[in-house]
């Protein structure tokens, strides 16, 4: 395709894709890979259960396709994927594997029990990569390119083939790496920009050339994974539907190693409101991008920046008057979107004091969460305390309180009291009672404030070699008596646990968010995890 030819639209003559053709628009299809690249980025790892949680907040949302993980990788992921694919109830279930023979069984093995599965094998086609990275000569990669697909093909019928490194790729090579891909078998080509570094323009001609060339590339869904390093993943992404792209591999919040993956709420969101340049449709529940947005957030403890295109805290504020004026008047002056169509639901007051269990329960359920008899009475009473500290009670302070209560209640070591003296010129030092089982332990310790010595107090009475990693606050709402949230992420041997808490007093908050990152850390020490391999993303 010559250089400098502008964008236009382009359809997929695929007879692959039966969901095409939705709503009279082309159907592109949301492959998401928040388990997989999102969580494999240095500090975003995530427990089994909250993996899981993850995957079936994705499904309901109407994601196609699940990448649950990288099966080889160690046991815990193996093991995620292999519950995901148990549990999921309509999205495809994907795991990832390299070209050799043992990580696509593994990707096999995991995925067996999925009502739909699919394996996605990849190796690099790039001279740096091949040269550096492979050690291997183009002749071998082309073989194991057909090797790898016709090997994942005695597992499933659907098949997703990569070029890692496509957009450094020399242009005839990758043509002839994704014919050998088709001819053994691939129903999806998947073209990523893994370093990011391509333009918009640049990418949509990379992919309009291989719907051109390739022979076959009528029968097979192109897909895009583009990287934000230069801040063009979702513009790169978009651009390569343009050209013919049917699938679109994105991650909530953008989560991702570096700078991140497309955003899946950007890409979902511009197709839906800019219909007219993109004629597409997506089978994306739109009213729960806020909710997914919150739940990897929360599960990560990657805050999401305040300016983030729709889920950003201030991706719905209007500060200044002029703005405000309009907005009274009509909130199209100044709005693209609806709040309320990404699920955003203000800041409405919701609760009081005199709130009884069944207002409780509703409210709860209206904000998606179903508890059972012994959990709905520990929020509820939970609820109770707060609405005596705190005055306004809003979603996000159910929210939280749910998340901390139901997310504590089985931890076997407890914070059972905790005493703190602290001020100018003082000594900080904590007294600390911790429930370990049945047995309570106390015991007193000093520190450089007083987090450190709540921390300090922790140590002496559940000794572990664990380091902090990170330590971070924030308040679930505006307000001096707002409920603070702690994330406290620790390591030990290579095994990384993010604990949380909330409570209006952020001392207490922070002793919560510790014991429950040791209570992790306790179930991460009992699968035994070996240390991740490491992967290119
Ligand atoms: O960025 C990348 O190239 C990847 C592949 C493994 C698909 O994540
Ligand atoms: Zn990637």
């Amino acid at each position: 395709m010559a250089n400098g030819r502008t964008f236009g639209i382009m359809t997929t003559n695929s007879n692959h894709d039966n969901q095409q053709q939705a709503d009279g628009l082309d159907r592109v299809r949301i492959f998401d890979t928040t388990l997989r690249d999102g969580e494999q980025s240095p500090g975003a790892a995530m427990t089994h259960e909250e993996k899981i949680e993850v995957a079936a907040l994705l499904d309901e949302m109407g994601v196609d396709i699940i990448e649950a993980g990288f099966p080889i990788a160690s046991n815990g992921d193996f093991d995620a994927v292999n519950a995901i694919a148990k549990q999921v109830k309509s999205a495809v279930v994907c795991g990832l594997s390299r070209a050799g023979f043992k990580d696509i069984d593994r990707a096999g093995e995991a995925l067996k029990p999925a009502k739909r599965r699919r394996i996605h094998t990849f190796i690099s086609t790039s001279p740096v990569h091949m040269k550096h990275k492979l050690q291997m000569e183009p002749p071998a990669v082309l073989e194991a390119v057909a090797a790898s697909v016709a090997r994942a093909r005695n597992w499933t019928d659907d098949v997703q083939w990569s070029a890692e490194d496509a957009t450094r790729t020399e242009p005839d090579f990758l043509c002839r790496t994704v014919e050998a891909a088709i001819r053994a078998g691939a129903g999806t080509i998947n073209i990523p920009d893994t370093v990011g570094y391509a333009t918009p323009q640049e990418y949509f001609e990379l992919i309009a050339m291989l719907k051109n060339r390739v022979p076959g590339a009528d029968r097979v869904v192109f897909s895009t994974h583009c990287h934000n390093d230069l801040g063009l993943a979702v513009a790169n992404s978009l651009a390569g539907v343009l050209a013919g792209a049917r699938q679109v591999e994105c991650t909530i919040n953008g989560i991702g190693e570096r700078a991140g993956n497309a955003a899946l709420e950007e890409i979902v969101m511009a197709i839906r409101v800019r219909k007219d340049r993109m004629p597409f449709a997506t089978g994306i529940k739109t009213e729960m991008i806020a909710r997914a947005s919150k739940l990897v957030s929360n599960v990560t403890a990657f805050p999401v920046q305040y300016n983030k295109a729709i889920v950003g805290k201030n991706a719905f504020a209007h500060e200044s008057g002029i703005h405000q004026d309009g907005m009274l008047k009509n909130a199209q002056t100044y709005e693209i979107i609806s709040p309320a169509s990404v699920g955003v639901t203000g800041t409405a007051l919701v609760l009081g004091k005199l709130s009884g269990r069944h207002a409780f329960r509703d409210k709860l359920a209206s904000l998606g969460y179903v508890l059972g008899d012994n959990a709905l009475e520990d929020a509820f009473r939970r609820f109770k305390d707060l609405a005596d500290k705190k005055k306004h009670i809003f979603d996000a302070d159910i929210i939280a309180l749910v998340d901390d209560s139901v997310l504590r209640r089985q931890d076997p070591i407890q914070v059972h009291a905790l005493k703190i003296n602290a001020g100018k010129d003082v000594i900080p030092a904590a007294e600390l009672t911790l429930k370990v089982g049945a047995e309570l332990r106390s015991g007193a310790a000093q520190g450089d404030g007083p987090v450190d010595a709540i921390f300090n107090a922790i140590r002496q009475l559940y000794p572990h070699p664990a380091h902090l990693q990170l330590f971070q606050v924030s308040a679930v709402t505006e307000g001096t008596d707002a409920q603070a949230k702690v994330s406290v992420r620790l390591e030990e041997d290579g095994r990384t646990v993010t604990g949380h808490g909330a409570d209006t007093d952020t001392l207490v908050a922070s002793a919560y968010a510790y014991v429950n990152a040791l209570n992790k850390l306790l179930v991460k020490r009992k699968k035994s995890v070996p240390e991740k391999l490491t992967v290119a993303r």
